[in-house]
């Protein structure tokens, strides 16, 4: 099974940033952890971070037929973009959407987003923890396919 994780803008900034709210570990940290739970669940993962909507498009359009599930982070674009959620209705690749904090305890501007409704499930507030359960829901998935 392949599993494609994107991560939006500045959370490559994870560690420095704001680490009340988004924690202490870095984007290698945590991707590096998924990677080694990854290999126990039989799954080949692949990662991008980008500020660009237009990088994260592009990976979205490419993971037709080649990704079986999508782990998205989208950050701020989770509030702003038709073009993320067009892209993923356009794929129709099954994703779960990760925050780390809870967005719906944050300013109101965070409590829409415009990829929740199509997405498989929504985890927000577990912190990193949050890429790990959506990594276990996503062979969950699959197994449900067979
Ligand atoms: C975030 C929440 C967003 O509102 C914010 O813009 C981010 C990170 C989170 O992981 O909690 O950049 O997606």
């Amino acid at each position: 099974m392949k599993v494609l994780v994107l991560n939006g803008p500045n959370l490559n900034l994870l560690g420095k940033r704001e680490p009340e709210v988004y924690g202490s570990q870095t984007l290698t940290d945590i991707i590096e952890s998924l990677h080694l739970e990854a290999a126990d669940l039989n799954i080949q993962l692949s990662h991008l971070q980008s500020n660009r909507e237009y990088e994260l498009i592009e990976k979205i359009h490419e993971s037709a037929g080649e990704i079986d599930f999508i782990i998205i982070n989208p950050a701020a674009f989770t509030h702003t973009s038709v073009a993320l959620r067009d892209a993923l209705l356009g794929v129709a690749v099954p994703f779960v959407e990760v925050h780390l904090s809870n967005i719906h305890k944050r300013e109101k501007f965070r409590h829409h987003s415009y990829l929740s409704d199509i997405a498989c499930a929504v985890i927000c507030g577990m912190g990193a923890k949050g890429y790990s359960f959506a990594l276990q829901s996503a062979a969950q998935f699959t197994a449900s396919k067979d």
